[in-house]
């Protein structure tokens, strides 16, 4: 027979489990400041079971901080990132999409121009002649919609954002939705789809900027990277692609097997010193493989690995050549080379090249890729 003091025991627990799943999934919305012209957003942290924590902002859908364990599970934010809108809107960090979204056209598009179905569009160029990363007020400084939900019991962030017809030039009214989730085994995916009612242009990216020692530590020379491409996509002096696609083999962007990042940064390549480091469109040799690693980044010193899976054709590569320590986030300050991109994506410039994959959604379809950024240790 039942006692009373079972009875209240077992009406606890059962008490207990409903707060949990209650809880669950483990999503927290605070305050992250106003944008210049008022408006309030907010941040949004996610943890998964195994205490792994990503914050995500609705200015920009920006990652501001990934939290991930070392060798000794010691945890630290593996992502550069600042504590309010405010430290992403003013000063050096305005013009670095530090986490962002990027879209509609992630990369350079030449001249900011392109033509489809026989008009020409103009796009505002932002970088010297060229659209750098969708025009002068692109994804990543937009306020998105967001829906706190669930996949398989973790936490999941979907953001939405509809962009009309004509903005920044684009055509067609474009509603793009990114859910960002978290697995139970350190991976955060994330989800875009994207549709148009007149066809357009589409390269959508996230533009997080990674140090695996922790986000502050002063450089990313030292750390390994294997990228799963024979070929990358050369540029001409203002980073626009020469429309080539050419082997990697023989070169210093030759990253098949892992190499220490900083080993032939300084190389005389002419590539290089255009680029003045590494910032090249890598082309996958598995594109639409989930299950392949398409890049493998590791961190010697804090033994953290980081494995990237994409459905996307290309990674650009970029080694935050352009960082000068001006920018003081969360982790310290963000000096030359101090983190690194890997922003899957479609190759740049690509309405303009016609021997490169298309990047026109047509109107009806949906646009869909996944990217997966994997965090373990060894
Ligand atoms: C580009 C770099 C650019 C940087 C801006 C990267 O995606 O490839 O050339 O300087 O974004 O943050």
């Amino acid at each position: 027979m039942k006692t009373p003091s079972t009875v209240i025991a077992a009406l606890l627990s059962l008490f207990s489990a409903a707060v949990l799943t209650a809880q669950s999934p483990r999503i927290e919305k605070q305050p992250f400041g106003k944008t210049a012209d008022g408006k309030q957003v907010f941040m949004y942290t996610l943890k998964n079971a195994a205490g792994m924590q990503v914050k995500i902002t609705n200015f920009g859908g920006r990652i501001t901080t990934v939290e991930v364990p070392d060798r000794n599970k010691k945890f630290d934010d593996v992502v550069l990132g600042f504590n309010d809108v405010q430290g992403y809107t003013t000063g050096p960090a305005a013009g670095a999409y530090f986490g962002a979204i990027i879209g509609r056209y992630a990369n350079r598009l030449a001249h900011g121009t392109f033509t489809l179905d026989g008009h020409t569009y103009h796009i505002p160029t932002n970088e010297g002649q060229n659209t750098l990363h969708g025009g002068t007020v692109g994804f990543d400084k937009k306020i998105w919609d967001v829906k706190e939900t669930s996949t398989h019991g973790e936490p999941a962030l979907e953001l939405h954002y509809l962009s009309p017809n004509g903005q920044e030039g684009f055509p067609g009214n474009l509603s793009v939705t990114v859910r960002y989730s978290l697995d139970s085994k350190n991976g955060l995916h994330l989800d875009y789809t994207a549709t148009t009612d007149k066809d357009t242009v589409l390269n959508l990216t996230n533009h997080s900027y990674f140090n695996l020692e922790g986000a502050g530590s002063q450089t990313i020379l030292n750390e390994r990277i294997r990228i799963d491409a024979d070929h990358y996509t050369p540029v001409n002096s203002t980073l626009i692609p020469t429309g080539a696609i050419e082997k990697v083999a023989g070169t210093p962007l030759d990253f098949r097997k892992s190499t220490v990042i900083g080993s032939r940064i300084n190389d005389d390549n002419e590539q290089l010193k255009l680029a003045k480091g590494y910032d090249f469109n890598f082309v996958l040799n598995h594109p639409g493989d989930l299950s392949s690693v398409a890049v493998k980044v590791e961190d010697p010193k804090s033994g953290r690995v980081m494995e990237v899976f994409t459905t996307q054709p290309g990674v650009q590569f970029y080694t935050g050549n352009f960082l000068n320590g001006t920018v003081q986030g969360i982790g310290g300050t963000y000096g030359h080379r101090s983190a690194l991109c890997l922003e899957t994506q479609h190759f740049p410039d690509s309405p303009n090249q016609p021997n490169f994959p298309s990047t026109v959604l047509h109107a009806g379809q949906t646009f869909r890729s996944t990217t997966i950024y994997r965090f373990s240790t060894e």
